[in-house]
């Protein structure tokens, strides 16, 4: 592959209502973001992605969008957003916002109308259906829970899509009008500087147009809609359109969500045929759960989610582009995710790190991800925000599980667990605010803030650093451009080569909590050991090592 500006990146995501509180409302924040500026340049991160800033009713925080170029008064203000993009940029840091366009809120003025005057235009901008004998017109169930389709009210029999809640009604991609002004709407968002787009559900924009009933998968008499909703043969034509008509007029960065692609079809995403530059690949990320259920968790092997990652790796690497991540606002803390002995949290925190980081791709840190948060844990369904938290509570008590499983696997799996405040010091509420925060802190901010991990040279922050630096400057060409090579050396190992030129790395990382051994002959010296022991041939628990390995 060429090499490309954003092949360098290394891209911090924030989730900005629980990143800063600059003015101590219980609501992160614009300016609050511009206040720790400073702290993600020391990171060594050239990238932000910022999740919605849109003005939205908040029914999904911010995935609902009622104004595509206004921002939701809490976060701020255009002046400030504005503000953000000048200070960012007189610090070499680059920013991609987040683009929603497979749904709008249900508040969009578009949708308004539509439910307003059935004859209006804004009625062709979602998709509307007729109920078949007193049903919705089929038997899709939303990836929040419950039907697919909602009723209009005040008219017979006449229903509205949506894939996700509600109040996030599914865009009509099949109207070139409506995609023509999403079009112009993200073209004025490129003159305002941005470096790019993190593209939300993208895969979700082509409908399974025979609108037929699959067979029910579950307790509530639906069938999930993914096989007539998500990555739709056809869906390649929309990219096109939508890469030539925004995308492709700027020299810029988009990422695409894209959960359940097969690897048959990546060409459609990424590459030269693709439509963006490059894909946050779900097929590991999700290997502890089945179709996304968070009451289905699989009984995983580290085994099999290194061939996991080999697997997208290589794949990918035949196409284009990745972009390796460990968490977002959308999954738990990878830690409690990953790492199988509790005992080993702190240790394994960098073991997952230089496990991540050194892939082939752009890599995503996600926001506390970098002072090892962990999940917290919640004593009753009330404490969840999260809207599809209550969903999966309901689904799972609904598939016979009992109360207290249900609150186990939202403890394990909810979306909020990644959403608390940042810990910036030990004070009341981590320094986030003065305020009580809008949800509930995770425990323990006493100990895993901000503050104190920059002042540990042992911190995970500290270790964050190191890698970082490694990978950005020290040996950037390998690391950045050199090519993925699967190394299998032992079940317990998550091991690879990065291979450029002549130059070979290795990065090896006991997942397991006993010794391992492995067998490699070539090695010239270490470049990075995640503890201070080295015995070649050994990994201790959790040790992860990069070594640079003889010609
Ligand atoms: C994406 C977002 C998620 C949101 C959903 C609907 O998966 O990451 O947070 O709920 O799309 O927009
Ligand atoms: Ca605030």
């Amino acid at each position: 592959m060429n090499k490309q500006w954003w092949m360098d990146e290394i891209v911090y995501q924030i989730y900005p209502k629980s990143f800063h509180d600059s003015n101590h409302d219980g609501i992160g924040d614009i300016p609050g973001i511009i206040e720790k500026l400073d702290y993600l340049k020391d990171l060594g991160v050239t990238m932000l992605w910022i999740c919605p800033v849109y003005n939205s009713p908040m029914d999904d925080n911010g995935y609902d969008i009622s104004d595509y170029e206004d921002i939701y008064p809490a976060f701020g203000t255009m002046d400030d957003m504005n503000k953000l993009f000048e200070k960012a940029q007189e610090k070499g840091i680059k920013i991609i916002m987040d683009l929603v366009i497979n749904h709008t809120s249900d508040e969009h003025p578009w949708f308004q109308e539509a439910l307003a005057n059935p004859d209006s235009p804004y009625r062709q901008y979602y998709i509307f259906k007729e109920g078949k004998n007193g049903n919705p017109p089929t038997n899709w169930r939303s990836v929040f829970g419950g039907s697919v389709w909602q009723k209009v009210p005040n008219e017979d029999n006449m229903y509205y899509f949506h894939a996700f809640s509600k109040k996030q009604p599914d865009l009509n991609w099949e109207n070139p009008q409506m995609r023509h002004d999403i079009y112009e709407m993200i073209n004025r968002w490129f003159d305002k500087g941005i470096s790019g787009f993190r593209v939300d559900a993208i895969n979700f924009i082509k409908k399974d147009q025979r609108f037929e009933d699959g067979i029910p998968d579950g307790a509530d008499g639906l069938v999930s809609c993914f096989d007539y909703c998500r990555n739709i043969q056809g869906i390649d034509k929309f990219y096109d359109e939508l890469k030539k008509e925004t995308f492709a007029k700027h020299d810029c960065m988009t990422v695409s969500e894209a959960v359940g692609v097969g690897y048959d079809r990546i060409d459609e995403c990424i590459g030269d045929k693709g439509c963006f530059t490059m894909m946050f690949d779900f097929n590991y990320t999700n290997i502890d759960v089945i179709n996304e259920d968070y009451f289905r968790p699989t009984n995983w092997t580290i085994k099999e989610y290194r061939d996991a990652i080999y697997l997208s790796q290589e794949e990918i690497q035949k196409i284009g582009w990745s972009a390796p991540f460990l968490e977002n606002h959308d999954q738990p803390r990878s830690i409690n995710k990953l790492i199988k002995d509790p005992q080993y949290y702190q240790l394994g925190a960098k073991t997952l790190a230089t496990m991540f980081l050194m892939l082939r791709g752009t890599p995503f840190i996600y926001q506390g991800q970098e002072l090892g948060m962990l999940n917290f844990h919640r004593q009753s369904v009330e404490e969840f925000d999260d809207l599809n938290a209550h969903s999966q509570y309901h689904r799972a008590i609904e598939e016979g599980f009992d109360e207290k499983q249900a609150l186990a696997f939202l403890n394990q799996r909810s979306r909020d667990n990644a959403r608390t405040p940042m810990p910036w010091n030990k004070e009341q509420y981590g320094g986030f605010s003065t305020h009580q925060p809008w949800i509930e802190m995770t425990d323990g901010y006493e100990t895993f803030n901000a503050q104190d991990q920059i002042t540990d040279p042992d911190s995970i922050l500290e270790y964050y650093k190191r890698l970082i630096n490694i990978r950005k400057n020290q040996y950037h060409d390998i690391l950045t451009y050199g090519e993925f090579i699967s190394l299998p050396l032992n079940d317990h190992i998550v091991s690879y080569i990065r291979a450029y030129e002549n130059k070979k790395i290795a990065i090896l990382c006991n997942l397991s909590s006993s010794n391992q051994t492995y067998e490699l002959d070539n090695i010239d010296h270490v470049i990075c050991n995640n503890i201070h022991d080295y015995t070649p041939g050994l990994l201790k628990p959790y040790q992860a090592l990069i070594l640079y390995l003889k010609k």
